[in-house]
């Protein structure tokens, strides 16, 4: 099984790919969107539940969202259509530093995605070149809440601690207008969901050839969370608005 089949089934539970709860993703949504009628971009969009949810709200709100992953467009696409937000959804298949629109957007998104362009200061130079005047970026990124261990930086990446990251994006020139820091409950729900869906899986499909596989890749990525990253690791959403220009 290729990693973007294992994506999808880890997900099946929690189709929101970050460690955030239902609530958090509408609260955060509503200080994005405060007209209702905005145009929305997601650069990682994945199967774009975070559009799709923004979608089905506001009923005058047009989307885009871009992937690199063919499987997850299509999960989207057939998302929208059972929604009825489809003629109100468009998605590119390509990278996100890629994307060029003749046409700004009012809200841009990327929660979870900031490797696609380097960082987080390069993920935010990328939603400007995209930004309405006056408009707003929602990003989630992670960041250390306790220093973590050289192989958990090889696992996911390395971050700075919350303070930092935020002092970053407002030299940058943006101020949080709104944030939500992912609680112990969110963050622990995001992996027993992944891994625990992989899991059963397997434990469903005992007589399918990629079975052992997928069951040793969930006891991996669960004994890598509990054994390393779990203490380390956290999750901040931002939203942001340009503090001036
Ligand atoms: C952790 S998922 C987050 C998905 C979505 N933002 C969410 O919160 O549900 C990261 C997404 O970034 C996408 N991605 C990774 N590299 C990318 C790139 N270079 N261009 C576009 N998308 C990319 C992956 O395919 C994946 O769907």
């Amino acid at each position: 099984m290729n990693r973007e089949q294992i994506s999808a089934l880890s997900h099946a539970d929690h189709p929101i790919k970050a460690p955030l709860g239902d609530d958090s993703v509408r609260r955060l949504l509503e200080h994005g969107l405060p007209r209702g009628d905005e145009r929305v971009l997601d650069l990682g969009c994945g199967s774009a539940e975070w559009l799709l949810r923004a979608l089905a709200t506001y009923p005058r709100l047009r989307a885009e969202g871009v992937d690199i992953s063919e499987g997850s467009l299509t999960q989207a696409r057939q998302a929208a259509t059972s929604l009825g937000v489809q003629e109100r959804l468009v998605l590119h298949h390509r990278e996100a530093a890629d994307f060029s629109s003749p046409q700004p957007f009012d809200l841009v998104l990327s929660v979870g995605a900031t490797h696609a362009f380097g960082g987080l200061l390069p993920t935010l130079a990328a939603a400007r070149r995209h930004l309405a005047p006056g408009g707003r970026v929602l990003i989630g990124d992670g960041f250390w809440e306790r220093e973590p261990t050289p192989e958990t930086i090889e696992i996911l990446g390395d971050f700075a601690d919350l303070a930092t990251t935020v002092d970053r994006v407002v030299a940058d020139g943006w101020t949080p207008v709104q944030g939500h820091v992912s609680t112990r409950s969110e963050l622990d729900d995001y992996e027993w969901a992944c891994w625990g869906s992989l899991a059963a899986w397997a434990l469903d499909n005992p007589t399918d050839p990629d079975s052992p596989q997928v069951l040793e890749t969930a006891t991996t990525r669960r004994s890598e969370w509990l054994h390393g990253y779990r203490d380390s690791f956290g999750f901040v959403c931002l939203v942001l608005r340009r503090t001036s220009d």
